[in-house]
């Protein structure tokens, strides 16, 4: 049985656990004002707030409900369109998209009015721009963008008053929350106590979801059942630690949680920025790490970023361990050695020191909310001209998200230059076997890389003569 809090009210329900929170919501509780577009998290027209205690914390945040399952919000709380609804008249980011004109046959306006609300309650900086970032995953089919920014400005504006106060008193203070939000810390907590024998100690063996957005887009119709473990259900294995000179993550760490970990800010001045260009807001707060290597596209960003970190697995079947490098969990495409039942307890890299600059490239054909075409990255260690250590991946390029270890060896021990460069990527070249799809041509595919290894080192080495570099071929 899942129990939370959907909007004001707490309820219950025995309807397969798989089920999309959508689904629920539209036609189980009848709140229609949370719509069905694409169902396949890029349109944002379903979004919904959860609310959980991390930390002890009450936290907000956005997710696309049209992914998410009944599973994954146990204990929490769920607000929908209808939940932010004040007793009379409009709210302020109500009230905001009207007078801007920002809503005309008004299908995605819900979704709009939910990221700005979360937006409101996120404790980020009020500013148009992180307004505006906070929409990211939300489309509009005729209004035309310039009018909700407009509404994003005018919301702004009332946050600036804000100052040091928190940020959920002040939403509830100015009517963007209703009053009842002011409670729902302490109507969790106690939730939290009286739902502790609700949780039924899951079968190691049973099938993992975690934030659900790589299943529930491949294999939605195949979930509408009880025997799942949801990885999202223990906040335990949300943490993120470092251990010396370790970083160790859980197994339901999301993207989210690496851009506002402290741990991981210290470590990727450049992270939060970077990641940016990885799917959007709603998306990236479901997304897992481990839900993104066990996925094993090709393409996949984390996947990417963590095999030239050379992160390591620590994989678990519920009775024996196992570590293994993740460049080593690809065999073949979508092929993995995992072995039946076996999951992804945790994982684990070596944070960089002063001397290793980390950087991460992705060609997509949109900005925003595109998967990549290649994408690339480049951790490395310097001693003063002398390259210590390097490690490089890429993807696009291969059946696998794919560990470049020859060029990565051959850069060990050299002096850096921009001929080198050009030397290292002839050997990327080698190293690849890209195939032509809907993202590009082998040879498109193939210079690409070669651009990526580029702009690692211009944007890492502003020394290096970057004209030359662009030069070579
Ligand atoms: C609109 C949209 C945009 C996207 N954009 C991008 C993008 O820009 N870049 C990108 O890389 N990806 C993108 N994705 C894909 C997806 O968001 C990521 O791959 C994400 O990291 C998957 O994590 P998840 O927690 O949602 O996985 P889930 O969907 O829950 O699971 C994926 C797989 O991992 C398994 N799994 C999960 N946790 C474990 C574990 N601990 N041990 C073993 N197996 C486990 C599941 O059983 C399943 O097979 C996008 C998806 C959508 C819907
Ligand atoms: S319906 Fe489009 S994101 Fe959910
Ligand atoms: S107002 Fe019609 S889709 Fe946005």
């Amino acid at each position: 049985m899942i129990r939370f809090i959907l909007n004001d009210t707490e309820l219950s329900t025995d309807l397969p656990a798989g089920t999309t929170l959508l689904d629920f919501v539209r036609y189980n509780r009848r709140l229609t004002g949370t719509k069905i577009g694409c169902r396949e998290g890029d349109c944002g027209a379903c979004s919904v707030l959860i609310g959980e205690l991390i930390e002890e914390q009450l936290r907000y945040r956005s997710y696309t409900s049209c992914l998410t399952p009944l599973g994954n919000v146990q204990g929490k709380h769920v607000v929908t369109i209808e939940g932010l609804n004040p007793a009379t008249g409009l709210n302020p980011v109500q009230q905001a998209m009207s007078s801007c004109s920002a809503t005309q046959c008004g299908f995605c306006t819900p979704g709009f009015v939910v990221s700005l609300a979360q937006f409101c309650v996120s404790g980020k900086e009020a500013t148009v721009q992180n307004a505006i970032a906070a929409m990211d995953g939300n489309i509009c089919r005729c209004t035309g963008y310039k009018s909700i920014e407009r509404a994003a400005e005018e919301i702004t504006g009332l946050l600036s008053a804000r100052e040091e106060q928190d940020p959920l008193q002040f939403a509830v203070g100015n009517n963007i929350l209703p009053a009842y939000f002011s409670l729902m810390k302490a109507r969790l907590m106690a939730l939290r106590e009286r739902s502790k024998e609700l949780r039924k100690p899951r079968s190691t063996q049973a099938f993992r979801v975690a934030g659900g957005t790589d299943l529930y887009v491949q294999r939605h119709d195949e979930l509408d059942h009880d025997d799942i473990h949801f990885m999202f259900d223990d906040p335990a294995l949300r943490i993120i630690r470092r251990q010396g000179n370790q970083c160790i993550m859980g197994p339901a760490v999301t993207a989210t949680d690496l851009q506002e970990s402290a741990v991981i800010r210290e470590a990727f001045p450049h992270f939060s920025k970077q990641v940016k260009a990885i799917s959007s807001t709603p998306i990236r707060n479901g997304a897992t790490i481990a839900g993104n290597f066990v996925n094993a596209s090709p393409i996949g960003d984390f996947s990417i970023f963590f095999l030239a970190a050379d992160a390591q697995l620590l994989l678990s079947d519920g009775n024996h361990t196992r570590r293994l490098p993740l460049r080593k969990l690809y065999k073949g495409y979508k092929q993995l050695d995992l072995k039946a039942h076996e999951h992804i307890r945790e994982i684990s890299f070596t944070l960089p020191g002063k001397e290793t600059c980390v950087n991460f490239e992705k060609v997509s054909k949109r900005t925003h909310l595109d998967i990549a075409s290649v994408n690339s990255a480049l951790f490395i260690t310097m001693n003063g001209d002398l390259i210590a250590e390097a490690g490089l991946a890429a993807g696009g390029v291969a059946p696998v998200p794919l560990c470049l270890q020859q060029t990565a060896d051959f850069l060990v021990g050299k002096h850096l230059e921009e001929t080198l460069i050009g030397e290292a990527i002839a050997i990327a070249k080698e190293e690849i076997s890209p195939v032509s799809d809907a993202r590009g041509t082998a040879a498109y595919k193939t210079l690409l890389l070669g651009q990526l290894i580029k702009a690692h080192f211009i944007s890492l080495f502003p020394r290096l003569d970057a004209s030359r570099l662009l030069h070579l071929v």
